[in-house]
């Protein structure tokens, strides 16, 4: 393996468990209930949520997705390594580099074919011999293209495909090659006669024309079939990707992003433009030459074909022999990336843009997320937070504020939209350990890419791995789509492997010089991304061993996806109840992944385990039974809409069902919970400690905790059964007794919360207390009176009005998001609020006119007021509706003027600054002024145009740290 080394923890996994043992007899079933909400949504399921990694290993590229069967193109791999002479019938020559005299400074290498006696019945050729062999399949087409020269003009010259034995499939004739450099062109097409083979060669030969003379070849193509018209990209492999529905293609690494050295990293300006005119280079990071022939933009063809979204990888000054560039040298590779960003996405009538109109795809690609670097904890220098991170976040948002900037490790120095996470393990168990992974994590950081991970156990033999290992995968898949309101996309890396040349131990579809399959890991790949809905729904399972994992999606349209992994060696009788739903159609497909743990596929078995489709009786309640190890996907139709269901990260209350209570919603007072009476018309701390933020359960899988929006960190746990705010103290203890579960309501209605660690027990008003009750207990809470309506809630929204955590503290600068616009961020200039464009060459002052420190709200700790960067001690603060900068003033007017509650901003992007004594009013740019407008008021900056996008901003970095 040519790859850095990995953590230590890593490489112990690795060693560890590279072979499971083999399959134990079926136990006695335990017997497993699984209830699904079908009528609640949590998550949004991200239209990235499943996706690829594509990079140049194990020749997924040259010899792989590049459809060019021939080896050594340009004849820098090695002097004329897979080329030979080749002569029959009494002909003579040879075959030799030539370092001089080449088609230009980008290939100054030729092949020099010598030849001596070619006279009538005599051959005399070059043939190359492929990546590990040459495919020809029947029936199929050829473009063939080569550069030539020779010392004296002659003529024809032919190229065919052949068998390593002599047999031609096909062959074409060029005409007379000149003496001066010029491209020659064929076409080669296979008879349906022609086998399926690998062993073939290519060859330019002089077929009893050429004797005496002496023949140049460069750059040499023979591209077997495409999937498409552009790009250039094999058919199979292609059709492979786009089988799996992906939502994104993270390119182009990986390692190879990086490179060893500097010189040898991927150098997009390099791989773009008339392929005679790359040079190639050295893949350094897997040890083989790449001709760049398969450049960025087909890196971004091969997404745009397959349906996805690019998620591109920009280098960012750290190689993989740990050079890193000095901070007064990386501006170039900044520029680099952003260069590359317009030529990605600029349009035509920019620099970028039109070289990449030029290279035939006028319009830009869709482009969200770009990652900064790759991998770049192994830098233990710090550079990447110090200097390397920001320098790339500010240029690249300076520039293109709506990109998502994606942190290949954890930084403090600059904010993450999205942190790239990567897990690889020899153990499906440590794969599979991870489904709890995100259940927990912190809703208020960045966003999770889950960039590369996979179970590593592929043999010596077969770079591909076990069923197995794509049961352990399909178990960490449950879990990041249960938690899609945080983990945005993943992808099992790598993608592609030949099985006659591989890296990296284990990989999802092997293939080839002709064919190519799906490993168990890629069937799993498929079904996750072709049967998925757009929202997660709650599941619920009891009874079951902790490998039997579960995971539900719907679509609006009412198609429900229930998907089992059971990783135990026993079939596994479960009950299955779909609730939520008005009707549940009688029958369902059902797919499914199962065999022994140990098979895998490859090239001359590639379906010993393959998923297979029938359909079963279901209904809102039916008996399944999921095989020992084993994926299962259930495919139902219901009817009957969902309604969202405790969404983390946002704010919540919730209200009585209880016929003559449902005014009363659940707050803290003293330290314990009650039910109490709250409306609009409550008093603010009322209203605030009857708001909770909703968090991922601490303690348990998609289930739920319940912060205090007055009191953060503290939660609503139960203790002796009453339920009591306390501050999380970190224990288990706390956690499980804090970790509530969603269900359908008791009472059929609404939403109950069951105790994580009581499942018996509900949250319960009782008295105007709150309890954990079990219908029938021995505690008054537990009457059974009222028992299935006091343990129903309904969710309301936040009585209390900040939805959206913002870190309080740090510099920001606000930045406008109407389109046209997003170049403003808010300033002061004489005291005074504007929005004016701010750029990297702006004054200093300019910049600390437009940076603010986020604090704790002045009249209010759960919203937020702006201290200006260079007067501290100077607040924004509305005065007769309009944004103003004043001294502070310790009065109870001044903190309301100066204090906006942060909300989801209504335009969906951004935040929302909401003014804290006038409700119906936000923070407002309207004609470069800022304002606190309302949707449609008196004033001119009331306007209803434009009103959600004027008041959302993003909260940028800021201009003046
Ligand atoms: O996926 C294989 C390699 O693993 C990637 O190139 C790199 O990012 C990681 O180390």
């Amino acid at each position: 393996m040519q790859h850095r080394a990995r953590p230590i923890l890593l490489v112990l996994a690795l060693a560890a468990g590279l072979t499971a043992g083999p399959a134990t007899p079926a136990a006695a079933a335990p017997t497993a209930f699984l209830t699904v909400d079908a009528g609640h949504t949590t998550a949004a399921v991200n239209s990235t949520q499943f996706g690829h990694i594509v990079e140049d290993i194990n020749h997924s590229v040259e010899g792989g997705l590049n459809a060019n069967v021939v080896r050594n193109a340009n004849l820098k791999e090695n002097g004329i390594s897979s080329w030979s002479l080749l002569t029959s019938g009494g002909g003579s020559g040879s075959v030799a580099l030539d370092t001089g005299g080449g088609l230009n400074a980008a290939n100054p290498n030729s092949l020099r074919l010598t030849i001596g006696a070619d006279g009538a019945g005599q051959r005399v050729g070059a043939a190359n011999a492929g990546f590990y062999g040459v495919g020809v399949r029947p029936s199929a087409m050829y473009q063939v293209s080569f550069f030539a020269r020779a010392d004296q003009a002659f003529g024809p010259v032919t190229v065919s495909l052949e068998s390593t034995g002599g047999t031609v499939y096909a062959s074409a004739q060029v005409g007379t090659v000149g003496t001066g450099w010029a491209r020659y062109t064929a076409t080669l097409t296979t008879p349906a006669s022609a086998p399926t083979s690998t062993a073939n060669r290519f060859v330019i030969s002089a077929n009893g024309t050429g004797a005496g003379r002496t023949l140049w070849l460069t750059v040499v193509q023979c591209n077997a079939p495409t999937f498409a018209a552009s790009g250039n990209i094999r058919a199979d492999l292609q059709q492979k990707l786009a089988d799996t529905n992906p939502g994104f293609i993270r390119v182009p690494g990986g390692n190879y992003l990086e490179g060893a050295v500097l010189a040898n990293r991927f150098a997009w300006k390099n791989t773009i433009g008339p392929v005679e005119q790359r040079a190639g280079h050295q893949n350094d990071a897997w040890g083989y030459w790449s001709t760049d022939h398969f450049g960025l933009l087909n890196y971004l063809l091969m997404a745009e074909q397959a349906g996805a979204e690019p998620l591109l990888g920009v280098f960012a000054g750290y190689t993989l022999n740990g050079s890193v560039t000095p901070q007064n040298q990386l501006a170039p590779f900044v520029q680099e990336a952003l260069d590359e960003i317009e030529y990605i996405t600029g349009s035509t009538s920019t620099t970028w843009g039109a070289r990449r109109a030029a290279d035939g795809h006028p319009a830009p690609f869709p482009l969200r997320y770009v990652e900064i670097g790759n991998e770049d904890w192994f830098d233990g220098s710090g550079s990447y937070n110090s200097y390397r991170y920001p320098m790339f976040y500010d240029a690249i948002k300076a520039a293109y504020p709506q990109l998502q900037i994606v942190a290949s490790m954890p930084v403090t120095s600059r904010p993450m939209d999205v942190i790239d996470d990567h897990y690889y393990n020899g153990d499906p168990a440590g794969i599979a350990g991870l489904a709890t992974r995100y259940d927990s994590a912190d809703r208020n950081g960045p966003k999770v890419l889950v960039g590369e991970y996979g179970v590593t156990n592929g043999s010596s033999a077969n770079p591909t791995g076990t069923l197995s290992g794509a049961i352990g995968e399909a178990a960490f898949m449950t879990g990041m789509l249960r938690n899609a309101d945080l983990v945005m996309g993943a992808a099992y890396a790598p993608a592609l492997t030949s099985v006659d040349n591989w890296q990296w131990s284990s990989n999802l579809i092997g293939f080839n010089a002709v064919s190519s399959y799906g490993s168990p890991s890629y069937h799993v790949q498929k079904m996750f991304g072709t049967l998925l809905g757009d929202h997660v729904v709650p599941v619920g399972l009891t009874g079951a061993p902790a490998d039997l994992r579960a995971v539900a999606t719907r679509t609006t349209s009412g198609t429900l996806y229930v998907t089992v992994v059971n990783s135990t060696a026993a079939a596994i009788e479960t009950q299955l109840t779909i609730n939520g739903a008005s009707s549940v159609g009688g029958t369902a497909t059902v797919t499914t992944l199962t065999g022994d743990p140990n098979a895998r596929n490859s090239i001359t078995a590639p379906n010993t385990i393959a998923p297979t489709t029938t359909s079963a009786a279901v209904g809102a309640s039916f008996v399944r039974t999921f095989p020992a190890n084993s994926v299962v996907v259930l495919t139902l139709t219901t009817t009957g809409a969902a309604t969202p269901l405790l969404a983390v990260g946002k704010g919540a209350s919730l209200r009585a069902t209880t016929p003559g209570y449902t005014d009363r919603s659940v707050r803290h007072s003293g330290g314990v919970a009650v039910t109490s009476v709250l409306t609009a018309a409550s008093a603010a701390a009322d209203k605030k400690n009857g708001s909770f933020l909703v968090r991922a359960g601490l303690a348990g899988t998609g289930c739920y905790s319940l912060e205090s929006r007055d009191n953060p960190g503290s939660y609503l746990r139960h203790y002796n059964y009453q339920v009591r705010l306390a501050a999380n103290d970190g224990t288990a203890q706390f956690a499980a007794d804090a970790t509530f579960c969603a269900a359908d309501g008791n009472s059929g209605q609404g939403i109950s919360l069951r105790s994580y660690n009581f499942p018996t027990r509900y949250l319960r008003h009782y008295n105007s207390q709150v309890w954990i009750a079990s219908n029938g207990g021995t505690l008054p809470s537990d009457a059974t009176a009222n028992w299935a309506q006091d343990t129903t809630w309904r969710l309301g929204s936040a009585w209390w009005r900040s939805d959206a955590n913002v870190t309080s503290g740090s510099y920001q600068s606000l930045q406008a998001t109407t389109p046209g616009y997003t170049d403003r961020y808010v300033r002061h200039q004489a005291y005074v609020g504007y929005t004016a464009q701010i750029t990297s060459g702006s004054s200093a002052t300019d910049k600390q006119d437009a940076t603010f420190r986020i604090v704790t709200g002045l009249a209010d700790n759960s919203c937020y007021s702006f201290e200006s960067r260079n007067f501290p001690g100077y607040y924004l603060r509305h005065s007769d509706y309009r944004i103003r900068l004043d001294a502070y003033a310790a009065t109870p007017l001044y903190a309301a003027d100066a204090t906006f509650c942060a909300q989801p901003g209504n335009s969906g992007t951004g935040l929302s600054w909401q003014s804290y004594n006038f409700a119906n009013r936000y923070l407002r740019h309207y004609n470069s002024e800022v304002w606190v407008g309302s949707n449609g008021g008196s004033l001119a900056a009331d306007a209803t145009a434009n009103f959600a996008p004027d008041t959302s901003w993003l909260t940028a970095s800021p201009w003046a740290p």
